[in-house]
């Protein structure tokens, strides 16, 4: 049973283990992407169905890059193939679409898509759907410090304003708040530099099944698990019961 006030507002999902679905099924592993796409459709109609705000998903990481190029090449045009696809039905689900990530070193008909459902999605007031896209948590970090140190030399901030907040404003991520739950499939147990700075107070649940074979019921498994924790955030058990 999931009670309606303990729902995580943002939901954050390493979607882990496609090549190995794909092995299991005696198929190249391109084959295993293919199928994951299928958890995605199931899972973004999951969270809308039960209230989630915010979604973001990790499709494809910094280090990914280091894949044998036909892999990368493949998942650059699944992706294409998946935002052509499923934008409409987004659309109609009321789901708007946000990337977070080094967009620029995505192919071009990768970011002429994306843009393009980025803009047609935008104005939607459902689901906020965020792929994760050649993006890592220590590359945003990366990043907001350059943005940082130009601030400085420029006079445009005072050192004394830096704070957390002030950080959080350079990241990507700034306007969703930090997820409440990461789930990982596919059975690793690492966040394998995914939102580093957000997940600080993060509940982590991984689970073995692999990404192809993830639904919507495994999502509101994770969520139900969720919300028999108890997050104390340094504080004691008794002062949070109170
Ligand atoms: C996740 O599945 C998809 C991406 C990282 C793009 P994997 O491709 O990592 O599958 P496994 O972990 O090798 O089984
Ligand atoms: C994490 O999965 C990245 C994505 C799901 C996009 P990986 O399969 O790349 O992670 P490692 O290599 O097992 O840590
Ligand atoms: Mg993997």
């Amino acid at each position: 049973m999931l009670t309606i006030n303990e729902l995580p507002k943002h939901i954050a999902i390493i979607m882990d283990g496609n090549g190995r679905w794909a092995e299991l099924h005696g198929n190249d592993r391109i084959y295993g992407h293919r199928e994951g796409v299928e958890a995605v459709r199931s899972v973004v109609e999951g969270a809308g169905e039960i209230g989630i705000q915010y979604l973001t998903l990790y499709a494809f990481s910094t280090e990914n890059w280091n894949r044998p190029k036909e892999e990368v090449d493949a998942l650059m045009g699944l992706l294409v193939q998946a935002i052509v696809a499923e934008t409409e039905n987004l659309h109609k689900n009321k789901v708007s679409l946000h990337a977070i990530g080094d967009i620029g070193s995505m192919p071009i008909e990768v970011q002429q898509k994306l843009a393009g459902a980025i803009a047609k999605t935008s104005e939607n007031k459902g689901l906020k759907l965020n792929l994760a896209l050649s993006y890592s948590g220590r590359w945003e970090i990366v990043e907001a410090a350059k943005k940082l140190a130009n601030e400085l030399k420029n006079n445009k901030i005072d050192k004394s304003s830096i704070n957390e907040e002030l950080i959080g404003k350079y990241l990507p991520t700034f306007g969703l708040p930090d997820p409440e739950l990461l789930i990982r499939t596919g059975g690793e147990f690492r966040v394998s530099n995914f939102l580093l700075w957000q997940i600080a107070y993060t509940e982590l649940y991984f689970t073995p099944k692999l990404w192809p074979d993830y639904r919507k019921e495994d999502l509101f498994e994770a969520v139900n698990d969720f919300q028999k924790r108890e997050r104390r955030f340094g504080k004691t058990s008794e002062q949070i019961r109170i």
